[in-house]
């Protein structure tokens, strides 16, 4: 057995694979390094290492690659494999592992919060449920999730800074603003590496309409956050927001180009972060040049996916904007097929919410209006479940508002 930072146990041959699953959650709590690489390395020299297989699985996952994905199938076999030589905790991880893969995030979330119970500290579960929940819009689960374990939780206990920072997103997620900005700056002021903590703040300030502080903060942290491979490009995305209200275009679409359209093909969230980006401009009215072109190649490995319904409509985004017709088709067949072929929730969701937000995408972009506010209104109160925050969802809110004042 090998013990974790947090005094937790888990079952590995070699001393070294502690310092190897610690300094894969450092890498986590901060965006930053390559914990899959660390967690993959360790993995070929201890290969009972079960911890890893999970938590390199269900960070490809929350990144947005396809349950489907080979690399998936292969380390929840592996972790599977051993199921019967770990513990009950191991066993646990591995059985939400599982569930999350096959569609059921929120499931999934509710099995790492029964980890919690008896393991208030085992932060690789609370990072995991708060993931999971984020990507099905389970606001209120993400809130209480951190909240149940923070009496378990104090200065002395490592990441306690960075549960703070979870529990501010969660806080404002659920609309507790204040609650959220005095937790997430506590975390900030704790480490201010914290780049989840500074997000949550940036997106108290962006709920509540308060452009110039929003801006004042993402600058004044900028420094400590641009380190933060994973997230930095969101929180840039965070940056352009209340410039794009102040009708700074210039500023928004050169920081575009430097600082987040730099993404491979492989980071799907940064990938919903340029479309996005791009469709916010267009509805004002702004010329983005060729710079849907480079999105839709990016995007063309991931119209099979279906992983997430937020990101099935930034592909339609992509798509019909760049007047991508054929992988548009191509796109919406392969949609239609995943829905009939799949009944967990994650293809419920696209049926029932994903499926008509991108119609209403599709049509706003050909200039149905009357039908775009037909398609987005019939399922404006249940878009929180196709996941993301409500600041990225506001897009469909500001697509409807737009679709009815041009198809009235
Ligand atoms: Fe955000």
């Amino acid at each position: 057995m090998a013990t974790d930072k947090l005094g937790l146990e888990f079952t590995a041959a070699l001393p070294e694979t502690a310092q190897a699953f610690n300094d894969a959650m450092d890498d986590y709590m901060v965006f930053d390094g390559e914990p899959v690489g660390h967690l993959l390395a360790t993995a070929e020299v201890d290969p009972d290492f079960a911890m890893g297989y999970c938590l390199t699985g269900c960070l490809r996952l929350f990144g947005g690659v396809s349950a489907a994905h080979p690399r998936i199938n292969l380390e929840l076999r592996a972790a599977k494999a051993r199921r019967s030589r770990v513990s009950a905790r191991e066993q646990a991880h591995i059985d939400a592992f599982e569930r999350a893969a096959g569609g059921e995030m929120c499931q999934a979330g509710q099995m790492w919060d029964a980890i919690l119970v008896d393991f208030p500290h085992d932060m690789m579960a609370a990072k995991c449920a708060h993931e999971a929940y984020y990507l099905v819009g389970e606001a209120a689960r993400m809130r209480q999730s951190v909240q149940n374990i923070l009496p378990a939780w104090h200065d002395g206990v490592p990441y306690y800074g960075f549960l703070l920072g979870m529990g501010a997103f969660g806080l404002e997620e659920s609309g507790e603003y204040r609650a959220a900005e005095e937790m997430g700056r506590r975390a900030v002021a704790m480490d201010p590496r914290d780049c989840w903590a500074v997000h949550a703040v940036a997106h108290v300030m962006e709920m509540e309409r308060r452009g110039e502080e929003g801006i004042a903060w993402l600058r004044q942290t900028s420094e400590h956050w641009d380190h933060a491979k994973w997230l930095r490009g969101h929180l840039w995305w965070h940056l352009c927001l209340p410039l794009m209200a102040q009708g700074d275009f210039d500023r928004v679409l050169a920081i575009f180009d430097q600082h987040v359209s730099d993404c491979d093909k492989d980071m799907v969230t940064r990938l919903n972060d340029c479309t996005s980006l791009l469709w916010r401009l267009e509805l004002n009215g702004i010329d983005v040049e060729d710079r849907w072109d480079q999105l839709v190649d990016l995007w063309a490995d991931h119209i099979n996916d279906h992983a997430f319904a937020l990101a099935d409509t930034h592909i339609a985004m992509a798509m019909v904007s760049a007047g991508g017709e054929k992988k548009l088709g191509r796109f919406l067949e392969s949609q239609h097929a995943y829905i009939e072929g799949e009944s967990n929730t994650n293809g419920q969701i696209m049926e029932q919410v994903g499926r008509a937000l991108c119609e209403g995408i599709i049509a706003f972009r050909r200039g149905d209006h009357a039908l775009a506010a037909e398609k987005i209104g019939a399922v404006h109160d249940q878009i929180h479940r196709i996941g993301g925050s409500n600041a990225q969802r506001d897009l469909f809110r500001i697509t409807l508002e737009t679709a009815r004042a041009k198809g009235a």
